[in-house]
């Protein structure tokens, strides 16, 4: 599936959950304060904004936002929201898509650089990170470490979630570096909902990798928003990249 597929009207329809979920205040609170203090008084710029989930809460906070999002139908939800005055947004790909003007923090939250499903794609995307950012500007990303090493043996599937009515399923493709999540939704009755959604996984060495091709050098990493240390069983990373002052 082509991720003009996978974000679709249906995926935007039901993509807010508002209070819980990625929209429950301990989750979006802490990473919006962190947003926040990144932004240390400049312009923050959000690759693949989606519905504003991030942007909307930043933007309340006095930070002026401004986005990148593929998907015509999450811009619409986002516009539902906010509007183009308040957080502007150019409709396009996060590896290539300008937007005017100079940033002090760039920002790709809730693994969506693995989105982009080439190396190439991804290096493009720290480079057009560099690119919309003045000295001293920031690239944050928040990305899961890749979970391989939780496949059950033999099957190169690993199971992320089991919540009541959800089940989630990556399977892995070592060999071009690739996953495929797919996501069960299902009632008491025999019927369920497929979602499925290709990425690339990276490792942070990797990431740091195509920062530094970006003349970027890593920061700090952390294991979330709040600044847990960063440890073998962190199963996601808040990694901010800085350029040189
Ligand atoms: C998991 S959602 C995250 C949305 C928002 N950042 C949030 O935290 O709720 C991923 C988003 O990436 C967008 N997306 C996928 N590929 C993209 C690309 N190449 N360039 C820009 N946005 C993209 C999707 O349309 C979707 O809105």
């Amino acid at each position: 599936m082509t991720s003009s597929e996978i974000w679709d009207a249906e995926t935007a329809r039901t993509y807010d959950t508002p209070g819980e979920g990625m929209f429950a205040p301990e989750v979006l609170d802490p990473a919006v304060d962190r947003l926040a203090e990144l932004a240390a008084g400049g312009r923050a710029l959000e690759f693949a904004v989606g519905t504003g989930r991030v942007a909307v809460p930043l933007s309340e906070r006095g930070v002026p936002v401004a986005g990148i999002e593929l998907s015509e139908a999450m811009i619409e939800r986002l516009r539902a929201k906010v509007d183009e005055s308040v957080i502007p947004v150019v409709q396009g790909d996060m590896a290539t898509a300008r937007v005017e003007g100079e940033f002090s923090l760039v920002y790709v939250v809730y693994n969506s650089i693995s989105n982009l499903v080439t190396q190439d794609e991804q290096v493009e995307c720290f480079r057009n990170a560099a690119a919309h950012l003045g000295p001293g500007g920031r690239f944050a990303v928040e990305l899961g470490v890749p979970g391989i090493t939780h496949t059950s043996p033999g099957t190169g599937a690993a199971v992320f979630a089991v919540k009541p009515g959800y089940m989630g399923v990556d399977v892995y493709d070592v060999l071009n570096q690739r996953l495929v999540s797919h996501h069960f939704r299902f009632d008491e009755g025999r019927r369920a909902r497929l979602g499925r959604s290709s990425q690339r996984y990276v490792w942070p060495s990797e990431l740091d990798l195509m920062a530094r091709l970006a003349g970027f050098e890593l920061e700090s990493r952390h294991a979330d928003w709040r600044g847990a240390e960063f440890t073998a069983e962190s199963r996601s990373h808040v990694s901010v990249y800085r350029l040189p002052a």
